[in-house]
């Protein structure tokens, strides 16, 4: 007897299952025939998928867009600037309403883990306050890992070190850095040893906002690289962003790469944010500022595409769908063939798990009982279509239901959309 069966879905690698589900568990992956469950979800070939997972966040920010203004110019830096007004003015009790409704809105579209970063330049650590109480309240249905993040710079913020250091001891789960706006490169080498120093004395994982920038000059992934072998931090670092390699001389990456490779860092790029923050300082030709993608998998390194931000001072869209962060980078890295868009959904799903070390994840007898049922037949097709996640299952509960799309347009009378999916 099961407390959920999930009959004759597609997994995200084609083949096609029952899944029977006891407590918070998988407890069967097969065809399952007339077994009983106190529930049943007729997938009918729909996509099953394990939950998406978002390792690039900024819960702090979220749903801010226009507070206290609209960012006029675009660009990152006065992103930065206009947070840095809004730090100043918000309180504990907005930001945590913000976060949940936006913990709404991921859960309704199948995003249960999600790493956030969190400003630690706040003397009063609000956002830090805030967001470890939402970590709490979400625990149940959201996998929220918080990261220690000196926006102004570890040591260009005079109070930056000692607060990022009281946001870990308050419980923040990893170590972040932003190398690249400290004062000087030296400097920006300075904050990577030390924090990835840090991390290592506490047992924790690391990740850096690194090199985000178009200077190909910016070399601190060089770093992050080295301090990761020299203090065995091997596949507990993050290097996000690393847009500043899209910038860089080839014969210098030729040589970067494996050394990123044997340090076994995981990396994240933004591709929302990257392709409308970078080039900004750019006439023509504009360049793009994504990272070097398919270079980095081809050298066997974990990459996993990131969101950044919803609606808040960098971007000005977003809906918490990780199939549109998939859409994009797989646009903007020009990954168009099927074997690279198949890489594209792992990119937002197992590649982004294994970067936040989430154990127990994925589809499979053993495995936490969260999964997501999309109404799509393939990987592929989810991405072309941002298909509706019809059911969120969550440690076994159904937490979040959505009617097909199709459904509500005959509610509306109208005729049937255009180009929808082919496996009905
Ligand atoms: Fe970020």
């Amino acid at each position: 007897m099961f407390d959920l069966i999930v009959r004759g879905g597609t997994l995200p690698d084609g083949r096609v299952t029952d899944i029977g589900i006891k407590g918070s568990k998988i407890i069967a992956m097969d065809q399952l025939g007339s077994a009983e469950a106190e529930q049943v979800i007729e997938a009918s070939g729909n996509l099953i998928s394990p939950p998406f997972v978002d390792p690039h966040f900024h819960m702090d920010a979220t749903l801010s867009y226009g507070l206290p203004r609209i960012n006029a110019s675009g660009t990152l830096l006065e992103g930065i600037g206009l947070w840095g007004e809004l730090k100043q003015v918000m309180t504990q009790d907005e930001v945590v309403q913000r976060a949940l409704t936006y913990c709404d809105w991921a859960a309704s579209m199948g995003l249960l883990a999600i790493r956030s970063h969190v400003d630690t330049c706040d003397d009063r650590l609000l956002g830090v306050e805030a967001l470890l109480e939402v970590r709490n309240k979400v625990k149940d249905y959201i996998d929220l890992q918080l990261v220690a993040f000196p926006q102004d710079g570890f040591y260009r913020d005079p109070t930056a070190r000692e607060n990022t250091i009281r946001a870990l001891d308050m419980g923040v789960d990893v170590v972040g850095g932003i190398p690249h706006f400290e004062r000087t490169m030296v400097d920006g080498t300075a904050s990577v040893t030390e924090l990835c120093e840090i991390a290592a004395k506490r047992g924790l994982q690391v990740d850096m906002h690194c090199d985000e920038t178009d200077d190909p000059l910016s070399r601190h992934i060089e770093t992050l690289a080295y301090e990761t072998q020299r203090l065995d931090l091997q596949n507990r670092v993050a290097g996000s962003h690393l847009t500043s390699m899209h910038s860089m001389d080839n014969y210098y990456v030729s040589k970067l790469l494996p050394l990123i490779a044997e340090a076994e860092i995981n990396v994240i790029p933004n591709p929302l944010i990257n392709i409308v923050l970078q080039g900004r300082h750019d006439t023509f030709p504009k360049r793009r500022g994504l990272t070097r993608v398919k270079e980095m998998l081809a050298h066997g390194i974990n990459i996993g595409w990131g969101q950044d931000c919803v609606l808040d001072p960098w971007y000005s869209l977003g809906t918490a769908d990780m199939l549109d962060v998939a859409f994009m980078g797989l646009h903007v890295a020009q990954m168009t063939s099927p074997s690279e868009m198949q890489t594209c959904f792992d990119m937002v799903t197992t590649n982004n798990a294994k970067t936040m070390g989430l154990t127990d994840y994925g589809l499979h007898v053993g495995a936490r009982a969260s999964l997501v049922v999309l109404d799509a037949g393939s990987a592929i097709e989810a991405i072309r279509l941002r298909a509706a996640r019809l059911q969120v299952v969550a440690n076994g509960k159904i937490i979040s239901q959505t009617p097909r799309p199709d459904a509500m347009l005959s509610i509306l009378d109208r005729p049937a959309s255009i180009g929808r999916r082919h496996n009905t």
